[in-house]
């Protein structure tokens, strides 16, 4: 990205950090997801400035946390500060009350509130309008996903001009569900005003193409190549392409195999001699199947005794957006679940399910990564899953199976090497348990080395250079 000299801002709901306060002394540090370390060396060498809401409240000195942090890491910080009600309505509400169940197929989850979409119209815009007094001719502008999809149309109103960009990171949905929002024809023309659309997965691509088709009846296809489809809508022309997310494949597999890790994944497996692990590692959110899951391992139990004392099910889950109703209730239905499984089946010195309720630090997951033998991940509906691509390449001794939702965005690269599941199938899902339990090693490291040299050669860093080349050749 070296030779391009445009500057870089990046827009998204959340700032890249945390903040802290420990002891009444503040702290920022950067966050440990994946886009941040992809982004970080890009940001820093195009003189970055990364715009989003901080999370936190009015009592932390954010000023000088910034500029702690723009010394520390090299690029800046820019924020929005929201108010109580505008994170009540645009965040909990709109976004993840009603964007996210029905991007994810889950209607059922959705509420359609009009005081929620008109705040989330006002916070989009006021992110516009922060964005248009900082940014200068010439910079490179990518928006990140479903909470800022209209930012693009407010910021042509406020006169930029500038290459816009937008990566949505959940699935889009098909025409029919997309046209129950009551709000739908906004949302898209919103979306049209970007010059690049960037999506997980060519069904996602597709889906949006047809939405855009379909309710804007001006729109037409004027170019179709492998990895984007050009789009006219009246005098605009709009590249929609799919790029599918990855991870930093050398940075877990080189963390995976230090001392560190080896000892720790050694002392999770101590505790359990002699059996295989299965790992489940998610957000809490009704989205990622957990419930069925659990369903699935139970049956698996039940129909395959072979399995008792040989297997045990960890299941780590990181608390998410505990303000939603459904989140909460999910929370007693895992507990529920892992209540009635360990009741009816542990004996003395095993426990079928070992559920942890807390976000794990690195040392911790990538130790339970490499000490799992399987892994389980069977999102109803996900964009993409870094999780199974975290668990691969963490995979050092190419000996993990990956078990597979056909639902998560990762099935189009990953499905053929995985066993894949439908996670609404509990019979098929305790099936595909057996089979990895029982999978001969060379099998076991015939799948997952092509699995770890696909994301080794499509990581992140490429990723990131693919969109933003793209998005320098669309204006
Ligand atoms: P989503 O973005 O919907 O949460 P992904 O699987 O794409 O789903 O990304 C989840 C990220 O959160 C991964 O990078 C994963 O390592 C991290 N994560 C999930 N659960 C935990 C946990 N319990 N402890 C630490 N990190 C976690
Ligand atoms: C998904 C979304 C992200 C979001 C993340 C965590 O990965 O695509 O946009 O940031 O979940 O959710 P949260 O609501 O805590 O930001």
């Amino acid at each position: 990205m070296s030779q391009q000299s445009h500057r870089l801002l990046m827009v998204s709901n959340r700032l890249p950090v945390v903040v802290s306060c420990v002891e009444g002394r503040w702290d920022i540090s950067a966050g440990s997801g994946g886009l941040v370390t992809a982004l970080s060396p890009v940001m820093k060498q195009n003189d970055g400035l990364w715009i989003g809401w901080p999370g936190c409240g009015e009592e932390a000195p954010l000023n000088e946390l910034l500029s702690r942090f723009r010394a520390e890491e090299g690029y800046r910080l820019h924020p929005v500060p929201l108010t109580e009600e505008e994170v009540e309505r645009y965040y909990w509400g709109f976004s993840n009350e009603t964007l996210w169940p029905l991007f994810h197929d889950l209607l059922g989850n959705c509420n359609f509130s009009l005081e929620n979409w008109q705040t989330y119209r006002q916070v989009n815009e006021r992110f516009a309008r922060t964005i248009a007094e900082v940014c200068k001719a010439g910079d490179l502008l990518w928006v990140h996903d479903y909470q800022l999809t209209l930012v693009g149309a407010y910021l042509r109103k406020h006169g930029v001009r500038q290459a816009l960009g937008y990566f949505h990171h959940i699935p889009f949905p098909s025409l029919d569900l997309f046209r129950r929002l009551p709000w739908n024809l906004e949302l898209i023309r919103g979306l049209m005003e970007y010059d690049l659309l960037g999506f997980q997965t060519l069904r996602d691509r597709r889906n949006f193409i047809r939405c855009a088709h379909s309710l804007l009846p001006d729109t037409e296809v004027i170019r179709r190549h492998r990895h984007h489809t050009t789009l006219r809508h009246g005098q605009r022309k709009v590249r929609v392409g799919h790029f599918p997310i990855s991870i930093d494949f050398d940075e877990f597999n080189d963390a995976a195999a230090s001392k560190e890790v080896d000892e720790a994944a050694w002392f999770l497996h101590e505790n359990i001699e002699g059996r295989q692990l299965l790992l489940g590692v998610d957000r809490l959110d009704y989205t990622k199947g957990i419930p069925e899951r659990l369903l699935a391992f139970e049956r698996a139990l039940a129909k395959y005794p072979d399995l008792m004392r040989k297997i045990s099910l960890v299941q780590v889950v990181v608390p998410s957006r505990t303000m939603v109703p459904d989140y909460r209730d999910l929370k007693g239905q895992i507990d529920q679940l892992v209540g009635r499984i360990n009741a009816q089946y542990s004996e003395h010195g095993w426990i079928p399910v070992h559920y942890v309720y807390r976000s794990l630090d690195r040392v911790q997951l990538l130790a339970h990564y490499r000490a799992a033998e399987i892994a389980l991940v069977t999102p109803l509906c996900d964009g993409m899953n870094l999780v199974a691509k975290e668990y691969c390449a963490s995979s050092v001794h190419n000996n993990g199976v990956l078990i597979l939702s056909e639902f998560a965005g990762a099935a189009d690269t990953m499905g053929e090497n995985a066993l894949l599941v439908n996670p609404y199938d509990i019979e098929g899902t305790a099936d595909a348990i057996r089979q990895a339990f029982t999978m001969p090693q060379h099998e076991r490291k015939r799948r997952m080395s092509v699995l770890r040299a696909d994301i080794r050669r499509n990581d992140v860093h490429r990723w990131v250079r693919r969109f933003i080349e793209t998005l320098q050749r669309s204006r």
